[in-house]
């Protein structure tokens, strides 16, 4: 076991953050956290042995507002473990991305995974992830990458993906606020990209700022901050058959 890692991540839901804690959890005696979501605090500059980054997939990319983040980052040779967690659709170009983006800031990828975790648009799709089985086999590889780093193994992994990336979502949509808001502002604190402002006491969403990361949607302690109906149910039309099938965890080594 490693004494201790360094986990980046970027959770709007917790479910990516969820994941990621189960493999420090396998690979470290403790573990550092450190929130890229989180607008009032600069990102913490890497100390340790290996730093594990984890980002959710955004239309098959990493979310922006991560890869910004991350850029602020000095790897200086250190090792990383980079970890997409996607909704049980399909991860795409998101951890070719992401090893890209962790290599260009000095890292050295030395494993990779590509995670299922609840859908955060709709929940019903991967629904209950990560559950005991992915536990199980996330602990597993936590195991094997142990292993890797003890044995000073340093092959670099491949992970599938293409460069160029597949072009970035644009929703011009946002979540909306119902009369049920009691105005507490928590949304308004938890947005990461700041595209929330309370205009006269009411939420008033940016378009061009908001990634529909549904981080507001899954704070809101009123559950008055919901998708816009239309796009709730185009959302159910294109992942609706999704609810019957599990994807299955992928690891690079
Ligand atoms: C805007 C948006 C786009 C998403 N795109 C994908 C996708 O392309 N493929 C997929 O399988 N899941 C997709 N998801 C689901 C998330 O990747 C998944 O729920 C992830 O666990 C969310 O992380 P979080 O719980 O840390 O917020 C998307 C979710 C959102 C909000
Ligand atoms: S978190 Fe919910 S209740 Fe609070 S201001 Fe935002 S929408 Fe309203
Ligand atoms: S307003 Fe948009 S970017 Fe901000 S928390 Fe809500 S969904 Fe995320």
């Amino acid at each position: 076991m490693l004494n201790m890692t360094e986990l980046y991540y970027f959770s709007p839901t917790g479910g990516t953050k969820m994941s990621a804690e189960i493999f420090c959890e396998g690979i470290s005696k403790s573990v550092k956290t450190m929130d890229l979501g989180s607008r009032d605090k600069a990102v913490e500059k890497p100390t340790g042995e290996l730093a594990v980054v984890a980002v959710p997939v955004f239309g098959g990319r990493i979310p922006s507002v991560a890869a910004e983040r991350l850029n602020e980052l000095e790897g200086n040779g250190r090792k990383a473990v980079t970890l997409v967690v996607y909704g049980n659709r399909a991860y795409e170009d998101a951890l070719l991305e992401l090893n890209n983006v962790v290599k260009e800031r000095g890292f050295q990828v030395a494993a990779s995974a590509a995670l299922v975790a609840q859908h955060s648009m709709i929940p019903e799709v991967g629904k209950g992830r990560p559950d005991d089985r992915d536990r199980k086999s996330i602990l597993a590889f936590a195991g094997k990458v142990l292993e890797k780093m003890e044995s000073g193994s340093d092959v670099s992994v491949k992970v599938p993906g293409n460069d160029p990336y597949k072009d970035g979502m644009n929703m011009p949509v946002t979540p909306i606020s119902l009369s049920s808001c009691n105005r507490c502002g928590k949304c308004t604190s938890v947005c990461p990209t700041g595209a929330i402002r309370l205009e006269s006491s009411t939420p008033v969403t940016d378009t061009e700022k908001c990634i529909l990361c549904m981080a507001c949607v899954s704070a809101c302690p009123e559950q008055a901050r919901i998708l816009p109906p239309p796009l709730k149910e185009k959302m159910e039309q294109m992942l609706g058959a999704l609810k019957s099938v599990r994807r299955e965890n992928e690891y690079f080594l």
